[in-house]
């Protein structure tokens, strides 16, 4: 197995694997037009987890979508700039992408065990995914160090003989393990999962990130569950990045008003399984207004915040895009 150790992480500073610039993301249906994703910009640095967190329907799923090249027909994406690895997501050709998912870039959807096929014993699958870049013994031992040997001992057992936290955890590794992916993007993949599994998911991942230097963008509704994996942590809502910052800063310093709405509905101790608890105020329509879609249930709206959403500004190590920051009320 190739693995490298990256205990040195990269700073975000470093030439970026992904690089995102104002990407919209666009959906076309019966109703009209739903901008799902509006002016998103951000960097994952090589072996960097990026945590991507907001209320359901602020975009995150959208953003997945887009760079994996998997939007629904009839959705729009556009971009100043897509690029992975140094090559353009956006002018490529299906073939070519379709090379680049699944080898460079692994993404695990939000209930991964739908993609196990239900008569194969989850051992000769392991195999069978595995077994380009891996011969048996190798594929012990890699599974043995990512807490994934249990699974060997039950070489005949089908899918439906295993908890939806191991087969979670089985695709997880077969993603990372398969190809030589260098970015992982996870949507959700422990939202379903009870506190001590997702738990054990959270642990394979952060031990895959160790051992191959993986990046990853992880997709999460829970603040509490992105802090405890992620290096760096960028809020959604309405479509908007509304901050970009260390996950550190994000809880230290928060300089948006709905990153701080965010931090502030959360349980003073937060085990990783309690839901956010929501923020006053529904999040409904806020991706069609005009100006900061956080407004109508912001505490410290102005009246340009209607009508514009500003710039990303630098407010120390976080970037936000709030027109009250640097304004000396609280920033
Ligand atoms: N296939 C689709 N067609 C039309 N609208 C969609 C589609 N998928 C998502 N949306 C809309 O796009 C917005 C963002 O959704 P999504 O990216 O799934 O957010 P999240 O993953 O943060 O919950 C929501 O308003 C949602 O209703
Ligand atoms: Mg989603």
């Amino acid at each position: 197995m190739t693995s490298t150790s990256t205990s040195t992480r990269t700073s975000a500073s470093a030439t970026p694997l992904l690089r995102v610039r104002d990407l919209d993301v666009t959906y076309r249906g019966s109703a009209g037009s739903v901008p799902a994703v509006r002016g998103v910009s951000f960097d994952v640095a090589p072996g960097e987890i990026l945590g991507l967190v907001g209320e359901s329907g602020s975009g995150k799923s959208s953003v997945c979508a887009a760079l994996t090249g998997l939007l629904p027909a009839g959705a729009r994406r556009r971009a100043a700039g897509l690029e992975f690895e140094g090559a353009d997501l956006v002018a490529m050709r299906e073939r070519e992408l379709r090379r680049v998912r699944g080898r460079r870039l692994a993404f695990v959807p939000q209930q991964p065990m739908t993609s196990l096929a239900p008569t194969t014993p989850v051992v000769r699958q392991l195999r069978w995914y595995l077994g380009d870049r891996l011969d048996d013994v190798e594929v012990r031992e890699t599974l043995l160090g990512i807490g994934l040997g249990p699974v060997l001992d039950r070489p005949h057992d089908l899918p439906g003989g295993f908890s939806g936290g191991q087969l979670q955890r089985v695709v997880i590794a077969i993603a990372a393990l398969a190809h030589e992916p260098a970015l992982l993007l996870a949507d959700e993949p422990t939202t379903t999962l009870d506190a001590t599994v997702q738990a054990q998911v959270l642990r394979l991942l952060l031990t895959l990130r160790d051992k191959l230097g993986l990046a990853m963008v992880y997709v999460s509704h829970d603040l509490a569950v992105v802090s405890t994996i992620c290096d760096r942590v960028g809020v959604m809502y309405g479509g908007r990045l509304v901050e970009t910052a260390p996950v550190r800063e994000i809880f230290a310093a928060p300089r948006h008003p709905y990153t701080r709405a965010l931090i502030a509905a959360m349980p003073a101790t937060t085990p990783a399984d309690r839901p956010l608890r929501a923020v006053e105020g529904s999040p409904d329509g806020a991706n069609l207004l005009p100006g900061c879609p956080f407004a109508p249930r912001c505490p410290d709206v102005l009246d340009v915040c209607h009508e514009r959403m500003p710039d990303p500004i630098r407010h120390g190590p976080n970037e936000v895009r709030c027109h009250c920051v640097g304004r000396g009320d609280g920033s």
